[in-house]
């Protein structure tokens, strides 16, 4: 028995990444899938690796800057399986990145069409289809970038962390129709979102940020696609509001600064040992 048997989920970016790793993932545990991207070869290759495993899944090409269309992708789960369970804000970019200075509006704004307003408009429109089965589960994806800000990525982070702002207003608002709203914060993961444009590619970005963090590895697809089951699924029937962090200890705090072993007294006296 998997643990979304009967389950209908929608998900954004899910031709690449994160979105593709939790599609196949939900497929697995017996969810039908919508797969909506813009990268409409990517996406028909996620729908035909669940049906090779035998699992259910269309893809519906979907640019999330349009609100016609992400109204037509949560009604495509409806005509295509009848109902709604969850839905998966996921598609994304880096947007308008660099120095304060250099970014204009233009690119601003539209960092936040896709970042933002795609969440809210999935949001608004899952609900009336998931107040008709008596609930729900709408995850997006913020980013460790949204709880700290991060060098050159302004507009990113001011995104994300209103992805984290409106996951908890939402989910307020919703509980009453057992309709839970969380989003996860991922630290680095190795995507092509990180990768594309970076001398080494994915290699490189392994191995790079493998070092960022305490767990001595990189981020996978996968991590993600595991919170996002846990957050779909019945064993969070209680969680909603939150901001779920996978990010192997990234955003536990300064990795930089290390202190050498001893007392750290008065600091007119000498110290005992040197930090670092
Ligand atoms: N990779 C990381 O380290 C990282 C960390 C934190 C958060 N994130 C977030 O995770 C999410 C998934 O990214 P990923 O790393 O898997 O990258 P990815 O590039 O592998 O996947 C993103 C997908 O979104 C799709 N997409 C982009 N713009 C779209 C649009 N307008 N309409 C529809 N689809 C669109 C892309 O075609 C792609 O398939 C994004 O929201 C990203 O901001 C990524």
């Amino acid at each position: 028995m998997g643990k979304l048997d009967g389950k209908v989920a929608v998900i954004t970016g899910a031709a690449s990444g994160m979105g593709r790793a939790t599609a196949l993932r939900f497929a697995k545990e017996g969810a039908a899938i919508v797969v909506a991207d813009l990268n409409s070869q990517a996406g028909e290759a996620t729908v035909s690796e669940i049906a090779a495993s035998g699992g259910r899944a269309v893809f519906q090409h979907t640019d999330v800057a349009s609100d016609a269309a992400i109204k037509a992708l949560i009604n495509r789960a409806v005509s295509e399986y009848g109902r709604l369970d969850i839905t998966y804000n996921n598609a994304g970019i880096g947007g308008a990145t660099g120095r304060l200075e250099d970014l204009t509006a233009p690119d601003w704004d539209k960092s936040f069409v896709i970042l933002t307003r795609a969440v809210f408009l999935g949001i608004k429109y899952s609900v009336a289809p998931m107040r008709k089965v008596g609930g729900g589960s709408i995850i997006s994806t913020s980013s460790v970038a949204g709880l700290r800000g991060v060098a050159g990525l302004h507009a990113y982070s001011a995104a994300k962390a209103a992805v984290v702002s409106l996951t908890e207003s939402a989910a307020i608002e919703l509980g009453h129709d057992r309709i839970r709203v969380n989003c996860i914060c991922p630290g680095g993961v190795v995507t092509p979102l990180v990768y594309r444009g970076m001398r080494g590619g994915e290699d490189a970005a392994r191995s790079a940020m493998a070092r960022s963090q305490p767990i001595p590895r990189a981020g996978r697809p996968e991590d993600i696609a595991a919170m996002a089951l846990f957050l779909a699924s019945d064993d969070a029937e209680w969680i909603t509001g939150t901001a779920m962090v996978v990010d192997g200890g990234m955003n536990t705090g300064n990795t930089r600064i290390k202190f050498g072993s001893g007392f750290s007294g008065p600091s007119f006296e000498r110290p005992d040992r040197t930090n670092s």
